[in-house]
C-alpha cells in the first residue's frame, strides 16, 4: 500500500467516525420533530367527550423519568415504542369516525422515524442484543399489550379508543426527551 493510500483510508475511516456523530445529531433533531409531527396528527383525529374511567396503564417508571441511557439504547427504545403505536392504531377504529387519511398520514410518519433508526440500529447489531430482552424492553412490552387489552376489552369502542389516543399523545414528549440521550 502506498502511503497516499494509507492517507486515503485515515481520512475515510475519520470521515466515517464523523458522520456517525453527525448521525446521532440529525436524529435527534429528527426525531424531535418527528414527535411534534406524529402530536399534531393525533390532535387532528376528532375527540368525543366520553365519562371513562381515566386509566393507569403504567408506562415503566424507568422510561416515565428518562433514566441516562446510552444512545444505542435509547434508539432501540424509541424505536421499540414506535413500533407498538404503530401496532395499536392498526386496530379497528372504525367506530370513532377517524379520518383515515390523517391515521395514513401517521403510520408515514412512523414509518419514517424507524427508518431513520434502523440504520443506526444495524450497525453493530450485537451491541442491542442483550438490551433486546432487558427489564426496560419487557416492561414497555407488557405496557403496550394493556392498551391492547383494554381496546379489545371494550371491543373497540370509541371511548376506549378516546383514552388510548390520549396516552399515545403522551408518549411522545417522552420520546422526545429519551432523544436527548443522543449527546451522551
Ligand atoms: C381527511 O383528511 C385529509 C387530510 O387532512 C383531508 O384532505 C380530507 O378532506 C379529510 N377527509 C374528510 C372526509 O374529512
Amino acid at each position: 500500500m502506498t502511503n497516499g493510500c494509507i492517507l486515503q483510508t485515515l481520512l475515510l475511516l475519520c470521515f466515517s467516525t464523523t458522520a456517525l456523530s453527525i448521525s446521532y445529531k440529525a436524529l435527534r433533531l429528527y426525531q424531535s420533530s418527528g414527535s411534534v409531527t406524529c402530536q399534531e396528527l393525533l390532535l387532528q383525529l376528532n375527540v368525543r367527550p366520553c365519562l371513562e374511567d381515566r386509566i393507569n396503564f403504567k408506562l415503566p417508571e424507568k422510561i416515565k423519568h428518562q433514566q441516562q441511557f446510552k444512545k444505542k439504547d435509547a434508539a432501540f427504545l424509541i424505536h421499540e415504542m414506535l413500533q407498538n403505536i404503530f401496532s395499536v392504531f392498526t386496530n379497528d377504529f372504525s367506530s370513532t369516525g377517524w379520518n383515515k387519511t390523517i391515521v395514513e398520514n401517521l403510520f408515514g410518519e412512523l414509518h419514517k422515524q424507524m427508518d431513520r433508526l434502523e440504520t443506526i440500529l444495524k450497525e453493530k447489531p450485537e451491541e442491542s442484543l442483550a438490551w433486546r430482552n432487558s427489564m426496560a424492553i419487557l416492561h414497555l412490552k407488557s405496557y403496550y399489550r394493556r392498551l391492547q387489552r383494554y381496546l379489545k376489552d371494550k371491543e373497540y369502542s370509541s371511548c376506549a379508543w378516546m383514552v388510548v389516543r390520549a396516552e399515545i399523545m403522551r408518549n411522545f414528549p417522552i420520546i422526545s426527551k429519551l432523544t436527548d440521550c443522543f449527546q451522551n
